[in-house]
C-alpha cells in the first residue's frame, strides 16, 4: 500500500520502466529512487481529464491505427479497446491513490489460419507499452520446440531462457496446445506449464503471456489446464474472413507495396478468392499474401518478356493476366492443385518483430 499523500510508483503492477522505455515510464517513479520522484495523490475533489492524458493520447492512436489498418475483426477490436480503456481507468484511479487488484494481462488468442491473431498480438504490445504495462513493445514469438527439451534437465532451462527473452514483453505462444499431450502425462510440456504458471503470477516479471491457437484444440487445451485457464482472463476470438473482407485485405496489402490492381486484375482476384475460399487449406490473410505474391512474380514475368523500356505504370500495375496465371483457377485438375497451393500456403509466417 502506498503511503496517505503520496502516490505509488509506476501502475498498478508493473514495475516502472527506464524513464525512455515509454510514455508512461517518464511520468512514473523509477524504482529505487527516492520518494521526491512520487507524485501527490490528487484531492478528493480534484478532476481527471482522460483526454488530456499524453498516455491516452498515444493509447487513442494505437487504436486507431488498429481500426484503419485491420479490416474486419469488429469483435477483437472492441475488446482490444476495452482492454485499453480499464487500464486507462486503472492508471486514473491510481492517481487518486485509488488501490486495484493488480490486473491479469495474460490473454489467449484463438482463431483459424491467417485470422490476424500474430498481427493483433503486435499491436497489442504497442498498447501496453504505451500505457505503461510491459517494458518493451517486443513479442516474442515462441511454439513447442523452443521450450521443450528433448532429454530430462533440458526443458526448465529452455523454458526459462525464453521467459528471459521474453521478460518486460509479451510471450506469444503459438499453437500452445502442443504442450500439452493428453496421452502422455510424463510429456515434456507439462513442466513448461508449470515454469509457466509460476512466472505468470510473477509481478516482476512484467510478462504478458498470449497462447494462440486454433479455436477446437485450444478450448481441450484449456480444459486440461484449468490452473492456467484461471490466469488467463481474455480470451479472444478471430473470426474467419468473408470474401467482401479478404478483398479488402488484398486491396489494403497491395497498396502498402506500392502496387496497384487495375479493374480487370481487381475482379479477377476476387474470383480467385472465391475459388480458393472453397478449397482446403484455406489461410484467410496468409492466403491473401501468399496469392499476392504469386501474382507479383507473374506479373515481373511479364515485365521481363515485354522487352521494351517500362513506365513507372508498368511497374506499378498487377494486371488480371497476372491474377489469371493462377493454378486456382485449374478447376478441371483440382487435386493437382490444392497439392501445389498447399506448398503456397505454408510459406513461414511473417516474423514478428
Ligand atoms: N484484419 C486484417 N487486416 C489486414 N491484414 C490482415 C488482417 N488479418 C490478417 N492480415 C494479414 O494476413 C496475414 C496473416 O495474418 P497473421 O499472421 O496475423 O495471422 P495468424 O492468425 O497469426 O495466422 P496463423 O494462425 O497462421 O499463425 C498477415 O500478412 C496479416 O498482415
Ligand atoms: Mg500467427
Amino acid at each position: 500500500m502506498s503511503s496517505p499523500g503520496q502516490r505509488p510508483p509506476g501502475f498498478g503492477f508493473y514495475r516502472p520502466g527506464q524513464p525512455s522505455a515509454g510514455p508512461a515510464g517518464g511520468a512514473a517513479a523509477v524504482e529505487g529512487e527516492p520518494a521526491n520522484q512520487e507524485q501527490q495523490v490528487l484531492p478528493e475533489g480534484a478532476e481527471l481529464d482522460l483526454d488530456a492524458d499524453g498516455v491516452s493520447a498515444q493509447v487513442e492512436q494505437s487504436l486507431a491505427s488498429v481500426e484503419t489498418d485491420l479490416v474486419g475483426l469488429a469483435g477483437v477490436k472492441r475488446r482490444v479497446r476495452e482492454i485499453a480503456a480499464l487500464l486507462l481507468v486503472d492508471r486514473a484511479r491510481l492517481q487518486f491513490g485509488l488501490e486495484t487488484s493488480r490486473p491479469t494481462l495474460h490473454m489467449s488468442f484463438t482463431g483459424g489460419p491467417g485470422t490476424g491473431k500474430t498481427t493483433v498480438a503486435l499491436r497489442m504490445a504497442e498498447i501496453l507499452h504505451a500505457l505503461g504495462c510491459i517494458r518493451t513493445p517486443r513479442v516474442h514469438t515462441v511454439t513447442r520446440d523452443d521450450l521443450v527439451g528433448q532429454y530430462i534437465g533440458h526443458t526448465a532451462p529452455k523454458t526459462k531462457e525464453a521467459i528471459a527473452r521474453a521478460a518486460g514483453g509479451v510471450l506469444f505462444i503459438d499453437e500452445a496446445y502442443y504442450l500439452h499431450r493428453a496421452d502422455n502425462e510424463r510429456d515434456y510440456g507439462q513442466e513448461v506449464i508449470e515454469i509457466l504458471l509460476a512466472e505468470m503470477e510473477n509481478e516482476r516479471a512484467s510478462l504478458v503471456v498470449i497462447f494462440a491457437g486454433y479455436p477446437d484444440r485450444m478450448r481441450t487445451f484449456f480444459s486440461a489446464n484449468p490452473g492456467l485457464s484461471s490466469r488467463v482472463p481474455h480470451h479472444i476470438g478471430f473470426e474467419d474472413y468473408s470474401h467482401e473482407e479478404l478483398v479488402q485485405i488484398a486491396e489494403k496489402m497491395v497498396a502498402r507495396e506500392n502496387f496497384r490492381f487495375d479493374a480487370a486484375a481487381r475482379r479477377a482476384f476476387a474470383e480467385y478468392l472465391t475459388h480458393r475460399m472453397a478449397q482446403p487449406r484455406f489461410s484467410n490473410g496468409r492466403s491473401v499474401r501468399n496469392a499476392i505474391e504469386r501474382t507479383r512474380l507473374r506479373q515481373a514475368r511479364r515485365l521481363v518478356e515485354l522487352h521494351r523500356p517500362l513506365t513507372r505504370d508498368d511497374l506499378i500495375t498487377l494486371t488480371a493476366d497476372d491474377v489469371y496465371g493462377s493454378s486456382v483457377f485449374d478447376a478441371a485438375t483440382e487435386d493437382r492443385t490444392v497439392g501445389d497451393r498447399t506448398a503456397e500456403d505454408r510459406e513461414p509466417a511473417p516474423q514478428v518483430r
